[in-house]
C-alpha cells in the first residue's frame, strides 16, 4: 500500500520535490551519440542547436570493453559544452547489466545538474522504475540536485509491453516511454531482423477476383498494436511516447513513413541514429503549417468550445475543438523553440485569413 499522499514526496532526505506534470519541452528528434567515440564527440558543439535531444549513449551499440570509456566520455562532454535549449539525455546499461550502477552513480554525481532524462533500457515492470527512482533521489540528495532528473523507459520485452500501464504510472519522474522494436522482436520471438519499420511478409490480400486476376496486396504494419498501447499507457498516465529507431539509414523514405504512422498515433518525437534522419524526424514531428491554421480558425469560430459550426463544409463541435487544440499547442510550444517553424505558422495563418 503506498499513500497518494506520499507519491510527490521526496524517496530521499534533501532529494527536489518530484515533478506534478511532465513538462513538455520538444523532443522531436532524441539524437543518439557515442560519447566514447572522440570524433563524435566533438561533433557535440555543433549538433546541439540542431537537435531537440541530445543523448549520449552508454548501452547497446558501445561495446563491453568500451563502457567505461563513453561513461567518461559523458562526463567530460557534458561538463565542456553549453547546450542551450537543447536537452541532455543518457541511455543507461540495463538494470541486469553490471554497469547500470556505476552509470548512474557517476553521471548524476558528476553530471546531475545537467542531465534531463535517465533513458531506462529493456524495463520490465514498475520494480525497475521503483529502482531506478530511489537511487535517483539518493544521488540528487548526494549531489545537491535542485531539481528531479527524469525517467524514460525503453518498451522492448514482451513482459514490458504486457505491463506498460504499470510502468507508465510507476513514478512522478516517469517522462516518457520509447519503442524498441529491435529488442522487442528478440524477445517476442517475431521473425524480423531489421530494427523497426514493416516487413514484405506482413500483409493482406485482396479477395479473388472472377477470373484468377492478380490479387493486390497491402503491407501492413508490424508495430502498430505496440505503439498504439504504448501512447494509450502514456496518455493515461500523463506522459511522453515516442517511436525509437529505424535502422536502415539509407532508406529515408521509410524512415519518414515509420516516424509518421507513430506522430498521427499520439507519438511526439522519434530517435535519429544518423545526422540523416534528423531532417525526416523534424519535418514529421512538426504539424504542417496548413493544419496549424486550420486548427486555429476553428478554435477562433468555435468561441468557448460549445456548440457547433460547419467550416467548409465539415462539421466542428466541442470534440473536433479539442482535437484543434492539441495541434495548436503543439505548434505553439514547437515554434517557441524553432523560429523558422514559427514563420511558417505565422504565413499559413495570414494566407488563411485571406
Ligand atoms: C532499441 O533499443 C531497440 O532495441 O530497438
Ligand atoms: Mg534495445
Amino acid at each position: 500500500m503506498r499513500s497518494a499522499k506520499d507519491f510527490f514526496r521526496p524517496l530521499a532526505v534533501g532529494a527536489p520535490a518530484p515533478v506534478r506534470e511532465v513538462p513538455f519541452r520538444p523532443s522531436r528528434m532524441i539524437h543518439f551519440f557515442d560519447p566514447g567515440n572522440e570524433r563524435m564527440a566533438a561533433k557535440v558543439p555543433a549538433l546541439a542547436p540542431q537537435v531537440d535531444v541530445l543523448l549520449g549513449n552508454l548501452e547497446d551499440a558501445v561495446q563491453a570493453d568500451r563502457k567505461e570509456a563513453a561513461r567518461a566520455g559523458l562526463v567530460g562532454i557534458a561538463k565542456a559544452t553549453d547546450f542551450g535549449g537543447t536537452q541532455l539525455w543518457t541511455r543507461v546499461n540495463s538494470l541486469d547489466s553490471p554497469w547500470a550502477l556505476d552509470d548512474l552513480l557517476t553521471l548524476v554525481t558528476e553530471i546531475g545538474d545537467k542531465l534531463d532524462v535517465v533513458m531506462v533500457p529493456k524495463v520490465e515492470g514498475p520494480q525497475d522504475i521503483h529502482y531506478v527512482d530511489r537511487l535517483l533521489a539518493q544521488l540528487e540528495a548526494k549531489a545537491r540536485i535542485g531539481r528531479p532528473i527524469l525517467v524514460h523507459a525503453i518498451l522492448e520485452t514482451a513482459t514490458g509491453v504486457a505491463n506498460v500501464e504499470e510502468i507508465a504510472g510507476a513514478s512522478p519522474r516517469m517522462q516518457g516511454i520509447s519503442l524498441g522494436p529491435a529488442d522487442l522482436a528478440a524477445s517476442r520471438r517475431m521473425k524480423t531482423t531489421r530494427v523497426g519499420g514493416g516487413h514484405p511478409g506482413y500483409l493482406v490480400r485482396e479477395d479473388p477476383k472472377p477470373g484468377d486476376g492478380p490479387r493486390a496486396t497491402y503491407q501492413q504494419d508490424l508495430w502498430h498494436y505496440t505503439i498504439a498501447r504504448m501512447v494509450d499507457a502514456c496518455a493515461a498516465h500523463g506522459i511522453l511516447p515516442y517511436y525509437g529507431p529505424f535502422g536502415d539509414i539509407q532508406d529515408l523514405a521509410a524512415c519518414e513513413d515509420q516516424f509518421r504512422n507513430a506522430f498521427l498515433l499520439g507519438c511526439v518525437g522519434a530517435w535519429t541514429l544518423h545526422p540523416a534522419q534528423i531532417a525526416v524526424a523534424k519535418r514529421v514531428f512538426s504539424p504542417e503549417p496548413e493544419d496549424v491554421a486550420w486548427a486555429r480558425r476553428v478554435i477562433d469560430a468555435m468561441g468557448d468550445g460549445t456548440g457547433a459550426v460547419m467550416i467548409d463544409g465539415k462539421m466542428q463541435d466541442d470534440a473536433t475543438y479539442k482535437q484543434c487544440l492539441v495541434v495548436s499547442e503543439l505548434a505553439d510550444a514547437l515554434a517557441a523553440r524553432d523560429p523558422e517553424l514559427a514563420d511558417a505558422y505565422a504565413a499559413a495563418e495570414k494566407e488563411n485569413a485571406r
